[in-house]
């Protein structure tokens, strides 16, 4: 596996996810009960956005280093920059991953599972972030830990399945690993990942995602460039099963937001809708 998240920490992709998953995480704190939290590609704490592999593809300073500069006062974003603790007039330092952003979200009754392939990166995470108990870091197989670890005791909480898309069979794998998760827990919130790089390869995604006949599926896409301009990815994708109440309309607007920020001038769109509906019909 040659695929290292620190060429792309901070990009127009993490901004979008990470503001669904902040999104999902306040939500659950609506209610005392404990939650549970598995990141089955986690990455690793934060990202160094100074280190060369950073610097090099320069994906943080069209993305979030934009946003923060264009649009640090937007009333939807706002939870999100003070999550990556965003000051106006600085350029980030760092960057956090997914597992910074759970972590920060834990409360004392709450729970979180960390998984990820590579030891450097999970090692990483364990160095980064103050467990205090509550939180578990594995080197394994994403995957297999949603099979080994849901449903969790909690019966509550969220799932986020991130992959790094470097093999063509990543959504095939990913959807069947979700499926069987779905089957076992189908009150849980997943938050699933996928790119977006032309409009023929979004509508498939979308119609794999509709064939699993499984309701509320809300599909969140950003789109910063022209789809087709084969500028490699094109947009985010996140598609997001039992979505929190007021989902819908935050994400809409939180992605308008980031769109009117950073997107080419004239260019891409933001989607946010729902693909399945509340119950399947028989
Ligand atoms: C897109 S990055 C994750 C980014 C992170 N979720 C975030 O939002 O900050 C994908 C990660 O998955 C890891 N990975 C690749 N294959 C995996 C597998 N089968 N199981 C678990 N982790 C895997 C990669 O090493 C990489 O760190």
């Amino acid at each position: 596996m040659n695929y290292r998240h620190i060429y792309h920490a901070g990009n127009f992709a993490d901004v979008a996810k990470h503001v669904g998953l902040l999104y999902c995480l306040q939500a659950l704190k609506r209610k005392e009960a404990g939650f549970f939290a598995l990141d089955s590609h986690a990455g690793r704490g934060f990202y160094d956005l100074q280190a060369p592999e950073a610097q090099k593809s320069g994906e943080a300073d069209r993305g979030v280093q934009r946003l923060v500069a264009e649009t640090l006062g937007n009333e939807f974003l706002r939870d999100y920059f003070s999550a990556i603790r965003a000051r106006r007039g600085k350029r980030l330092p760092r960057y956090p991953g997914s597992p910074a952003l759970i972590a920060q979200a834990l409360r004392p009754q709450d729970r979180a599972l960390f998984v990820e392939l590579m030891p450097a990166e999970a090692r990483a995470v364990e160095r980064e972030i103050d467990s205090q108990g509550r939180i578990r870091t594995q080197i394994d197989d994403g995957y297999a830990a949603l099979k080994a670890f849901l449903p969790p005791e909690e019966r509550r909480g969220l799932v986020l399945i991130d992959p790094p898309y470097e093999s063509l069979d990543e959504l095939k794998m990913m959807l069947q690993a979700f499926g069987d998760a779905y089957r076992r827990w189908p009150s849980g919130i997943y938050l699933m990942w996928y790119p977006i790089r032309s409009a023929s390869q979004r509508s498939a995604v979308h119609a794999r995602f509709e064939a699993l006949r499984i309701p509320k599926m809300l599909l969140a896409d950003l789109a910063i460039h022209p789809d087709d301009a084969g500028l490699g990815l094109a947009g985010s994708g996140l598609m997001i099963v039992n979505p929190p109440y007021g989902a819908d309309e935050f994400l809409r607007d939180a992605y308008g937001a980031i769109h009117e920020g950073i997107a080419a001038p004239g260019a891409g769109y933001v989607e946010v809708t729902r693909l399945t509906p509340e119950r399947m019909a028989q």
